[in-house]
């Protein structure tokens, strides 16, 4: 009896559902706030954040600006601990989270990318913000009203910088290669973060990262200074930031740890101290003067003692504050040295001031100084985390990020009457880790590919399918061939071989971008985009069998794989990216048949790595250009490729007009129809092909319009392809944005039109039309009702 009340006890006293209680960490009952104007919830936020830097002390001011920004007994503000990540899902990172709760994790973003699919992307994030909430008040519940580390209102997403370099390690945590594309999903994102059932709040706040020029090299991110042209800076790398400013009215952006130099700032700071990009591009020329400004980990600090851009911390704190940095991550640099350098006079308290204002700006929009009971999101209990419905949008984000590289013969789907006896080998084929990603939540359950291959088989099959495992590699690098030989003797006994391969974490992450691994088979390096170590050399010797080996990729970085892309043996190749916890449920789906998959390349796949330049050459356009947009060589898989179960048919490209005025934007129509035998959807793009320009850099081709499309077996659809003026723009060597006159194409169709093995001849198929007048118009004199920026378009949200 004793014992049995003592583990009563023990359960009771854990977190459970029941001991929920809603809190807010700011107490606005209690006195004297409950009389001041910050707490009145009629003034505007405005008005509120005002009031409320007015009444702080230099040191109350100092220590709201940073990540940990402290306690303020006197007018009941908690600790509000600004850390919190979202990536893919809530993160975990740093949490003390109580036992037994889970929640969702998603794809990573370079897969949810591939979907090619915003309004996916928005689902997503709506359901990363309503686990954000849940997860924010049973942490308030536990902790009396502070909130703690991985719990706030706001969360470090999206990632949308450009993924420039196949080799760069945290490409995998961004949408895609192109401004156009990232632009429109990151505001998905951020929009789903945001915006909730209550219009009088928002529901978790978005973090644009990492602004502005930021995409490796990894391992000297931190002192590594980024020099761009303005024609990159504007063509390239903001696009995507000004649409979070235009477009979804994100609420912070967090500064790189490396600089940026430009002909307009020569000096070349790090960006958390470069007031040229916070300053006058973000706040003044975006219109973002109220977006809170948090820097990179450490990256106040390292100003000084990485980037040696000043010659103490005190300068540091304040050459950060005066760029506009408001917020301190790591909490050291400003919580130290800010004072100091307030005292000496080189930051004024006015400008830690309007730092702090726009703080609390932003945790009184989330609602954090309104009693909880008027706050509809801070009723948000575990009820919430890891629902069914929430399963399905994982799952769904699952089903649409695959990609199908490669189907030779219809290998695939596979027979389930000619595939009875199937090898499942790989070091990824088992494994319920890598392919979470990074920057986890906690999942109830892990779906390895292994896994979901034997559910889907008893659900569908009665279990008549045999599978054999067998790693054949140690670990991901696979640096020698012990294992192989018990992998490739299954061979004899299988039907069919699935190969289970790619990257993880160790080899492409934050801080280490992707380099050439060895094989103790090889003599050679092994080529830095090539599968790592052995695990080509398993491939090989599993052919060697002439079984049908269906190879399932999973990576961020694009894999350089022309031979076994050639190799008869090898009937599929699927690309899966990390595909979060339900990875090997929806790989499964594919793989028999009951999704047929649409998927596509977010990513150039280069034919060599001899098509790379210097990672630190930051140029887009010199040969061999980077991405889809310079790269003028012939590619492995070109951006935007991927193939399904069946087959569509583009025709009847129609172009409103053939000539149009600059500013008129330009409208098309298209017949896609389903010629094979499936239903399916088909992602049809659409990409520009300016004329040259004399005197300025412009792209070979640009994406203008996707758009992701259900079209049934034998059916047609014929979707207007709207492009607006903004999305015929080029930008000029200054950075500004004009419409030219002259001869263009739109080509149309279901990849990019560029020249690839995989795609032996472009089947888009591709209208002329001419921009009429004499000079070129600027997009600021379109009118005020014409796009503004890249996803200003209605039509695209
Ligand atoms: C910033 O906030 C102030 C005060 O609410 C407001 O007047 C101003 O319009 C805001 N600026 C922008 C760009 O949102
Ligand atoms: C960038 O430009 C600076 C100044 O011209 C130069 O010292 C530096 O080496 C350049 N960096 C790179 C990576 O090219
Ligand atoms: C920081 O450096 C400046 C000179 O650059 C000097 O005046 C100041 O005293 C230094 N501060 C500290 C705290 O060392
Ligand atoms: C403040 O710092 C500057 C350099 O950063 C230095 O020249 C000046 O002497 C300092 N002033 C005071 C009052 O400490
Ligand atoms: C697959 O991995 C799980 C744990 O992640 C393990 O329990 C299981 O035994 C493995 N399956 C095989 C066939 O090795
Ligand atoms: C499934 O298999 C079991 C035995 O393996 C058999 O008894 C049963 O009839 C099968 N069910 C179907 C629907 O084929
Ligand atoms: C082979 O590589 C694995 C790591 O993948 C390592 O643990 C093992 O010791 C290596 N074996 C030999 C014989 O070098
Ligand atoms: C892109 O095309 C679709 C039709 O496929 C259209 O509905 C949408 O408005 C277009 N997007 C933009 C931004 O014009």
């Amino acid at each position: 009896m004793a014992v049995l009340l003592f583990l009563f006890l023990v359960v009771f006293t854990k977190y459970t559902v029941s001991s929920f209680h809603p809190a807010s960490s700011v107490s606005c009952s209690g006195t004297p706030q409950s009389s001041l104007p910050f707490c009145d919830s009629t003034l505007t936020p405005s008005e509120r954040a005002t009031d409320l830097v007015s009444r702080l002390s230099k040191d109350e001011l100092v220590s709201q600006a940073n990540a940990r920004a402290g306690p303020i007994d006197r007018l009941g503000i908690k600790d509000y601990n600004w850390r919190s990540n979202c990536l893919h899902g809530w993160a975990l990172s740093g949490g003390k989270w109580p036992e037994g709760i889970s929640w969702t994790n998603f794809p990573m973003p370079l897969g949810l990318g591939a979907s090619f699919n915003p309004s996916l992307v928005n689902k997503v994030a709506q359901v990363t913000s309503d686990e954000g909430r849940a997860l924010h008040n049973i942490m308030l519940s536990q902790f009396d009203g502070s909130s703690t580390e991985a719990a706030g209102l706001n969360c470090f997403s999206p990632m949308i910088n450009i993924f420039r370099d196949p080799r760069w390690g945290r490409g995998k945590e961004t949408f895609s290669e192109d401004p156009y594309h990232i632009s429109l999903m990151g505001v998905a994102y951020t929009k789903g973060l945001q915006e909730g059932e209550d219009p009088k709040y928002v529901k978790i706040a978005a973090c644009a990262k990492h602004y502005a020029v930021h995409c490796g090299p990894g391992d000297i991110r931190n002192r590594f200074t980024a020099n761009v042209s303005l024609h990159d800076l504007y063509d390239t790398f903001l696009p995507a930031f000004k649409s979070q400013a235009m477009a979804a009215n994100v609420l912070q952006i967090m500064t790189a740890l490396s600089g940026t130099r430009t002909v307009l700032n020569e000096d070349g700071a790090p960006d958390s101290a470069n007031k040229y990009l916070i300053q006058t591009i973000l706040r003044e020329e975006f219109g973002m003067a109220n977006v809170s400004v948090i820097s990179d980990n450490g990256a106040v600090a390292q100003v000084d003692t990485v980037h040696h851009f000043v010659s103490n911390l005190t300068e540091a704190a304040a050459v950060c504050m005066n760029a506009g940095t408001d917020l301190d991550l790591y909490s050291v640099a400003y919580a130290q040295y800010l004072s100091k350098a307030i005292d000496n006079g080189t930051v004024s308290l006015d400008t830690v001031r309007a730092a702090v204002w726009r703080s609390f700006y932003l945790r009184i929009l989330v609602g954090d100084f309104d009693p909880y009971e008027s706050v509809t999101y801070q009723q948000i209990d575990a009820s919430h985390l890891d629902t069914p419905a929430n399963q399905k949008v994982n799952l769904e984000s699952v089903r649409e990020s695959i990609v199908l590289l490669k189907n030779v013969q219809d290998a695939l789907p596979l027979d389930p009457s000619k595939n009875k006896k199937i090898a499942v080998i790989g070091p990824l084929a088992n494994d319920t880790d890598d392919l979470l990603g990074n920057y986890v939540g906690i999942p109830s359950k892990i779906i390895s590919v292994l896994n979901g291959l034997e559910t889907y088989n008893s659900k569908h099959f009665n279990g008549s399918i045999e599978f054999e495992y067998a790693a054949g590699c140690m670990s991901v690098p696979c640096p020698n061939v012990t294992g192989f030989d018990e992998a490739v003797s299954l061979t004899d006994w299988a039907d069919t071989v699935i190969a289970v391969m790619g990257l993880d974490d160790t080899l492409e992450g934050e801080g280490h971008d992707r380099k050439p691994t060895s094989c103790s088979e090889d003599y050679n390096p092994i080529d830095v985009l090539d599968l790592p170590g052995c695990q080509s050399h398993l491939i090989k010797r599993l052919s060697a069998s002439k079984k049908n080996i269906i190879l399932v990729l999973m990576n961020g970085g694009p894999l350089t794989i022309p031979d076994l892309y050639l190799s008869d043996s090898i009937v599929g190749i699927l690309e899966t990216f990390y595909g979060g916890s339900l990875a090997g449920t929806g790989i499964a789906e594919v793989l028999f048949g009951s999704y047929n998959p649409a998927g596509r390349m977010p990513v150039t796949t280069l034919l060599t790595s001899s098509d790379l330049r210097d990672s630190v050459d930051y140029r887009m356009s010199p040969s061999p250009g980077r991405t889809y947009r310079y790269f003028s060589g012939k590619t492995l898989f070109p951006f935007g490729y991927g193939l399904s179960y069946t087959q569509f048919e583009y025709s009847h490209l129609k172009l409103k007009s053939d000539t149009i005025k600059p500013c008129d934007g330009l409208s098309a129509s298209v017949v896609v129809t389903n010629t094979g035998s499936r239903d399916g959807d088909e992602v049809v793009q659409a990409y520009l092909i300016p004329p040259q320009i004399k005197g300025i850099t412009v792209p070979l081709q640009e994406l203008v319009n996707f758009s992701r499309i259900h079209i049934k077996s034998g059916s047609e659809v014929s979707p207007t392809l709207a492009v607006s003026s903004y999305m015929l723009s080029l930008v000029d060597n200054n950075g500004d944005r004009y419409i030219y006159p002259g001869a263009y194409q739109l080509s149309v169709g279901g990849s990019s039109p560029g020249e690839s093995v995989a795609i032996k001849t472009s089947e888009n198929i591709v209208g002329s039309f001419t921009i009429s007048g004499t000079k070129p118009v600027s997009v600021n004199d379109c009118g005020s009702g014409a796009p503004k920026c890249m996803a200003c378009d209605k039509d695209s949200q």
